[in-house]
C-alpha cells in the first residue's frame, strides 16, 4: 500500500504544523509532509496556510497559540520570520532568513534555514563517491537561494568559492554581507574560466525552469570529475543538467534539495527523521 492510500483520522491530541506562504497554493510542502505523516503513521497533520504579509506576524503568534509544533515559512516570509523569531540558530543568522519554526512549549518561537542542509544532503545521498566541497566551487547566481548555498558550502570546509551573478553588485553585496575570504566574486561573462579546476558547480539562478531562458554556459573548461547541480526542479532534467551528463559529469537535480530540507521541520515536529527515497520523489511530482 502507499503512503497516500492510507489515511488516518486526526485525534484530540494531533500534532499540527503547515506551511505559511502567500500565495501557497504552489507549494509541495503539504504534499511532501503529508506523504511522511502516512508512511510513518504519525497523529499528525501538515496544511496549507495562506498568509498575507500584513498579517505574518499575528498569524505566527497564533499559530503558538493554537498549539501548533510549527511551521515551514515560504515565499514571501522568509525574512520577516527573521525578526519575529525569539531564537535564531546560527545558520539562519548566517543565511538571514528562516525557512523552518518551531514553538517551545513555553511558548518562544524558534528560526532555523534548513535550505542548505537540504542542498548539502541531497548531493550526499545522490552522489556519495563526490568530493564535490574538496575543491573550488563556481555557484552561479545571487539571489534568495544562493545565500543558504554559499553558507552550507563554507560550513563543508569548501576551500574557494566563485561566485558570479548577471548583476555583479548583487554578488558583491552577498560576498561583504557573509564576509569569507573564501568567496571570490567573478564577472558573469568570464564564468566559463571560472570553471577550470573546479569540483562543483551550481546554478541557483531562475535559468533553465519553466518558462526562463536557457543557462547558456561553455562547460569546456570544466574538469569531467567535478559535480554539476541545479536548484531549478522544473524541469527536473535543465539544459545545464543535460549538457553536463553528455560530457561525462556527474549531475544531481535539484528536487532532492527541496525534500531534504523539509527533514529537520518533520524531525523536530513529529519525532521522526524521515527518509528521502524514489517513491517520495515520484509523488511529489505526480499531479496532486
Ligand atoms: P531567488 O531569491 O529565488 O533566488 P531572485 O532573487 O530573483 O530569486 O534571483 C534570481 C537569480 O537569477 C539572480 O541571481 C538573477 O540575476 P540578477 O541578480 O542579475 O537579477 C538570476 N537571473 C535571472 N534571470 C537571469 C538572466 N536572464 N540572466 C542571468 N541571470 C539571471
Amino acid at each position: 500500500m502507499t503512503p497516500h492510500h492510507t489515511y488516518r483520522t486526526l485525534t484530540g491530541t494531533s500534532r499540527l504544523a503547515g506551511v505559511m506562504g502567500w500565495p501557497v497554493s504552489h507549494s509541495k510542502s503539504p504534499r511532501l509532509q503529508g506523504y511522511w505523516l502516512a508512511k510513518y503513521g504519525i497523529d499528525g497533520c501538515y496544511m496549507p496556510l495562506p498568509v498575507k504579509p500584513e498579517n505574518f506576524e499575528t498569524a505566527l503568534k497564533s499559530l503558538r497559540d493554537l498549539g501548533f509544533a510549527g511551521v515551514n515559512v515560504t515565499i514571501p516570509h522568509k525574512e520577516a520570520a527573521m525578526a519575529a523569531c525569539d531564537q535564531l540558530s546560527d545558520r539562519a543568522k548566517r543565511v538571514g532568513a528562516v525557512n523552518t519554526i518551531t514553538f517551545t512549549e513555553n511558548g518562544e518561537v524558534l528560526g532555523d534555514n534548513t535550505d542548505g542542509f537540504g542542498f548539502v544532503e541531497n548531493l550526499r545521498q545522490v552522489a556519495p563517491d563526490s568530493a564535490f566541497a574538496s575543491g573550488p566551487a563556481v555557484v552561479l547566481g545571487a539571489g534568495g537561494a544562493c545565500r543558504a548555498v554559499l553558507v552550507s558550502l563554507l560550513e563543508e570546509d569548501c576551500p574557494e568559492i566563485r561566485l558570479t551573478n548577471r548583476t555583479r553588485k548583487r554578488a558583491e553585496d552577498l560576498a561583504t554581507e557573509i564576509n569569507d575570504p573564501r568567496i571570490k566574486v567573478v564577472d558573469w561573462p568570464l564564468a566559463p574560466d571560472a570553471l577550470l579546476g573546479a569540483s562543483l558547480v551550481v546554478n541557483t539562478t531562475s535559468l533553465g525552469m519553466v518558462g526562463q531562458p536557457k543557462l547558456e554556459i561553455d562547460l569546456d573548461g570544466l574538469p569531467q570529475t567535478a559535480l554539476v547541480t541545479d536548484i531549478v526542479y522544473a524541469p527536473l532534467m535543465t539544459d545545464l543538467l543535460v549538457k553536463a551528463r553528455e560530457r561525462g559529469n556527474p549531475i544531481v537535480d535539484g528536487l532532492g534539495m527541496l525534500l531534504h530540507q523539509a527533514r529537520p521541520g518533520f524531525h523536530r515536529w513529529f519525532a521522526i527523521d524521515p527518509e528521502v527515497t524514489q517513491e517520495l520523489r515520484d509523488f511529489v511530482l505526480s499531479p496532486d
